[in-house]
C-alpha cells in the first residue's frame, strides 16, 4: 500500500506542469497513462473500471467528480480536479488534487482551500480508537462553517486489493458514531465541497457528476493507513513529505 500510494503521489507531482491553458484533458490522460504504464509499470485503475473509458478522472469547475477526459481544452481561470488511482503489485493508491489553470479564479481558490482544509481536519480525527463519525463530523463542520456545502452522494472508502471496499467514509455525520477505527485499516478521505448548494446531477454519460446549481466544486483525496498510534498518509506529494 505504501508503494502504490507513493506512485499515485508521483503521478500528481508529475502532471502539475502540464496543467496549462490550451491543454486538453485527453492529453493529460495520455501523459498520466503512459507514465503509470511505462515508467511505473503499474496499472491505471480507472481504465475499464465499471466501464469507465479513461485512465484518470478530470473534473473541471462545476464538475464534482468522475469527469471523463476529452478533447476539451482547459482555459485560463478554470480549476480542475485530477484523480489518480494506481495499482501496483495488486494494491491500490488513490489521491486527487485541485489544479488552477493560468491565473486562478478567486472563488475557485477559496473553495479548493476549504476542501483541502476539510480533508486535513478529517485526517486529524483518523486515529486508532476513534470512530468513523468523528472524521465525518470534523469535515462537515469545517465546510459548513465556511458557507460551503458537502456532497452526500459520494464518499471515501476502504481500499487495498480492491479499488473500493468497506467501510464507507462519509463526509458528514455525528461525532462518536459509526465503527471503531483500527490499526491496519487503509481507507481514503475525499470530501467534495460545493460553493453553492450540495445537490448534484448525473450527466447522460452516466459518469460525470455536476452541481445542480452549476456552482463550483472542489475535492482533495488522500489514502491513509491507521497505525498503532496515529496514521500515515500514503499519498503525500514530494512537497508535503519534505515538511
Ligand atoms: N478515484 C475515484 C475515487 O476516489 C473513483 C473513480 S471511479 C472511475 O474513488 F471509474 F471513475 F475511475
Ligand atoms: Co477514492
Ligand atoms: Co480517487
Amino acid at each position: 500500500m505504501r508503494v502504490a500510494g507513493r506512485l499515485t503521489a508521483d503521478v500528481l507531482d508529475m502532471i502539475g506542469q502540464y496543467v496549462q491553458p490550451g491543454v486538453s484533458t485527453d492529453e493529460l490522460d495520455r501523459i498520466c497513462h503512459d507514465y503509470i504504464v511505462e515508467t511505473q509499470q503499474g496499472i491505471p485503475a480507472p481504465l475499464n473500471y465499471r466501464g469507465f473509458p479513461k485512465s484518470i478522472c478530470t473534473s473541471i469547475n462545476h464538475v464534482v467528480c468522475h469527469g471523463i477526459p476529452s478533447n476539451k481544452k482547459l482555459r485560463n481561470g478554470d480549476c480542475v480536479n485530477i484523480d489518480i488511482t494506481v495499482i501496483k503489485d495488486g494494491f491500490h493508491g488513490d489521491s486527487s488534487r485541485m489544479f488552477h489553470v493560468g491565473k486562478p479564479n478567486l472563488q475557485a481558490q477559496r473553495t479548493a482551500q476549504v476542501a483541502l482544509d476539510a480533508l486535513w481536519h478529517g485526517i486529524d480525527q483518523a486515529l486508532p480508537g476513534a470512530r468513523f463519525g468523528d472524521i465525518s463530523h470534523a469535515i462537515q463542520k469545517h465546510i459548513e462553517a465556511h458557507h460551503c456545502s458537502v456532497v452526500r452522494e459520494y464518499c471515501g472508502h476502504g481500499i487495498g486489493s480492491n479499488f473500493h471496499e468497506d467501510p464507507q467514509v462519509l463526509h458528514y455525520g455525528q461525532p462518536n458514531s459509526g465503527n471503531e477505527i483500527l490499526p491496519g485499516m487503509t481507507f481514503t478521505i475525499e470530501p467534495m465541497v460545493n460553493a453553492g448548494k450540495r445537490h448534484v446531477r448525473l450527466m447522460p454519460d452516466k459518469w460525470t457528476v455536476v452541481t445542480k446549481d452549476h456552482s463550483l466544486s472542489a475535492q482533495w483525496e488522500h489514502t491513509i493507513l491507521i497505525t498503532e498510534d496515529g496514521n500515515e498518509i500514503l499519498t503525500l506529494g514530494a512537497a508535503e513529505r519534505a515538511k
